[in-house]
């Protein structure tokens, strides 16, 4: 487990034109151990470059980024913006890929992913290519995949943004389940206001062009009571859509 401290990063990507484009300006953040955290903001506001940093598959201009299980010993699963999965291999061993780039010994990859793929719902597929399941049952073997290497962070971009509302809906309260079981600290990326009250603790806002947090929500509704008519999740929906200009 560990809580994530970022500090006053910056990104700028030069374009093809040769023109700067300031990404990320001055992007501090905390996530406690074992929170979920939902980052929200618009199309371009850099969210998934925060995550790309965390997960060190960008590296910032300035700013840093700390763990509080120390440096080198934390393990980060990324459910990716697509699924992502090679269509070349079977859902078992997209997974055994993950394990085996985790470290995991060799002896153990049956029983988890046997373990993962049951949690998902999925362990009849497990021999399936990617490309006999429907893009929600895609979307969650991606979830198997990041939980399964047991990471102390979970890192989700828009992981249910391509999923129609009936299957959406079940694949929050899914994670949502897993989360109150197993209580790893998740920055959740999304573009669906609803979605963020209904499912963080707390909900970053961001702004787009420079990329900037303007505002932490905190979300001070307990678990039991997130029903989806729940006037004070819906209220914070209005807070966050008027925060970000949508209202
Ligand atoms: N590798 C790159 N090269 C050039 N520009 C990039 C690169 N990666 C990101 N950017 C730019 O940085 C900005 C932030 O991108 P990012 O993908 O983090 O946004 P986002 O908030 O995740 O958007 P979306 O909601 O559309 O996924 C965008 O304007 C994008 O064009
Ligand atoms: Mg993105």
């Amino acid at each position: 487990m560990s809580g994530i401290v970022v500090e006053h990063l910056g990104k700028s990507f030069v374009l093809r034109d040769g023109k700067r484009f300031v990404a990320l300006d001055d992007v501090s953040l905390t996530a406690a151990d074992g929170e979920f955290c939902c980052l929200v903001g618009p199309s371009g506001c850099g969210k998934s470059t925060v995550l790309n940093i965390i997960a060190s598959l960008v590296t910032p201009d300035s700013g840093s980024i700390r763990f509080s299980s120390g440096a080198g010993k934390t393990r980060i699963g990324y459910v990716f913006q697509k699924s992502r999965l090679l269509p070349w291999k079977s859902v078992r061993d997209n997974l055994a890929l993950a394990l085996a780039g985790a470290g995991v010994r060799r002896d153990e990859f049956a029983s988890r992913i046997q373990h993962y793929l049951a949690m998902m719902g999925l362990e009849r597929f497990a021999g399936e290519y990617p490309a006999a399941l429907s893009g929600g049952m895609q979307q969650r073997v991606a979830i198997a995949r990041a939980i399964a290497i047991e990471p102390d962070i979970l890192l989700m971009d828009e992981p249910f943004g391509a999923l129609d509302e009936f299957t959406a809906r079940a694949a929050r309260r899914h994670l949502l389940r897993i989360w109150e079981e197993t209580h790893k600290t998740i920055l959740f990326v999304t573009h669906n206001a609803f979605e963020a009250a209904y499912m963080a603790d707390r909900v970053m806002l961001f702004t787009a062009h420079p990329g900037r947090l303007v505002r932490t929500v905190t979300v001070d509704v307990p678990r039991s009571e997130r029903a989806i008519d729940e006037p004070r999740l819906l209220a914070v929906q209005k807070e966050i859509l008027a925060t970000l200009g949508l209202e």
